[in-house]
């Protein structure tokens, strides 16, 4: 149950349009993304270094990854993946969150970042000193926070979880009668409270992008191709979630276009996943849903403008000159090595992860 008087005490998190960038595609010709491509491909190797790319970042990173032995996956993933290379360097294409996690989890490697500009709402949104002063009001709850949150907010939690994992972890954390402090994505948490039933106090954060779809436009949508399948990544409004045939992490969502058998699908998430989509599953057709029409505010209209930082041109230049290493205070690292840890453990375990099973 939501414990209405403890979530009242918490402000609004949500970052203001003026403090979100614009999102920024590089613009380059055929012949300039080849000469970038090769050059990118011989840097890896000189330097041992693996590409580590999340699926809403450009179609030629992704490429680039598969094609060079590296991973393009999910938040989850990303993380393991450090520990199933040999590689000296991990290049992270992807949010500061991501090579965070993954520096914690592989100090002894180099890990850069072609922007280290390229942040998450979600993780501005939960300051330190607030996030720390709320644990400290709510010393005998469970502390989980998201992937998407600074090392330092990791250092302050029980569990880090991501999208494809959350529901599981709480109902476990529930099962074992625990009541959970949740940071910061608002709608995850309001998702995995119904899904659960746990007693969760929720931190008012959210995401830019899956913030701005819009349920009454999702609804016209739905009339215009009634056979289309609605594919939801939880971070979206509740207004979305309850349209959805599916919710489910990035590679939940991949996974599903294969196994279902509609042959639409409107997809409510980053449009930089369309391309694993069309990759996967090339005789479907899918649909952006909508965050334009009458309600619209849209500004990051379904693409993240922090992972739109991670170009060609940037990968090339941290490549050839080790700029953009990311460095986690040692104390921190530590500790927040524990939440993260605990949720591959729970995974390793053979706990049924959803979307991901
Ligand atoms: P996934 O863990 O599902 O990849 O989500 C990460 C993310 O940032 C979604 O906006
Ligand atoms: Fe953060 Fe949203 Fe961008 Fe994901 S899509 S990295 S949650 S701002």
């Amino acid at each position: 149950m939501h414990n209405i008087d403890a979530v009242s005490e918490l402000h609004d998190y949500r970052l203001p349009p003026e403090q979100v960038p614009e999102t920024i595609v590089e613009t380059l010709s055929i012949r300039q993304r080849d000469a970038l491509k090769t050059r990118i491909k011989d840097l890896l190797k000189q330097q041992n270094a693996a590409l580590v790319a999340h699926y809403y970042t450009d179609a030629d990173l992704q490429l680039l990854a598969d094609e060079t032995g590296g991973c393009v996956s999910d938040s989850l993933d990303m993380a393991h993946f450090g520990h199933r290379s040999d590689a000296e360097t991990l290049v992270v294409c992807g949010v500061r969150f991501m090579g965070e996690t993954a520096k914690i989890l592989n100090p002894e490697k180099r890990v850069l970042m072609p922007d280290l500009d390229a942040e998450c709402s979600l993780d501005l949104g939960c300051p330190i000193d607030e996030f720390s002063r709320l644990c400290d009001q709510h010393p005998h709850r469970t502390v989980v926070v998201y992937a998407n949150t600074s090392a330092a907010v990791k250092a302050r939690a029980d569990w880090m979880v991501t999208s494809g994992s959350a529901i599981d972890v709480v109902n476990h954390l529930k099962h074992n009668g625990e009541k959970i402090i949740w940071a910061p994505d608002k709608y995850l948490g309001d998702y995995i409270q119904k899904n659960t039933g746990a007693d969760m106090l929720i931190w008012q954060g959210a995401c830019v992008v899956h913030e701005e779809f819009k349920g009454i436009e999702l609804e016209l949508l739905r009339q215009q191709y009634p056979h289309a399948m609605v594919l939801v990544h939880p971070e979206s409004p509740a207004s979305v979630i309850e349209q959805a045939d599916l919710v489910s992490s990035t590679t939940g969502i991949i996974k599903a276009v294969r196994q279902l058998d509609a042959k639409q699908f409107i997809v409510a998430t980053d449009n930089g996943i369309f391309h694993k989509l069309q990759e996967s599953a090339p005789d479907k057709m899918f649909i952006e849903a909508p965050t334009a029409g009458k309600s619209a505010t849209c500004k990051s209209c379904a693409h993240c403008p922090w992972m739109a930082m991670n170009s060609l041109t940037k990968l090339a230049n941290t490549l050839a000159t080790g700029s953009n290493e990311i460095f986690v205070d040692p104390d921190i690292m530590e500790r927040a090595k524990l939440p993260v840890k605990r949720l591959l453990d729970f995974s390793n375990r053979g706990n049924q992860i959803a979307g991901d099973a």
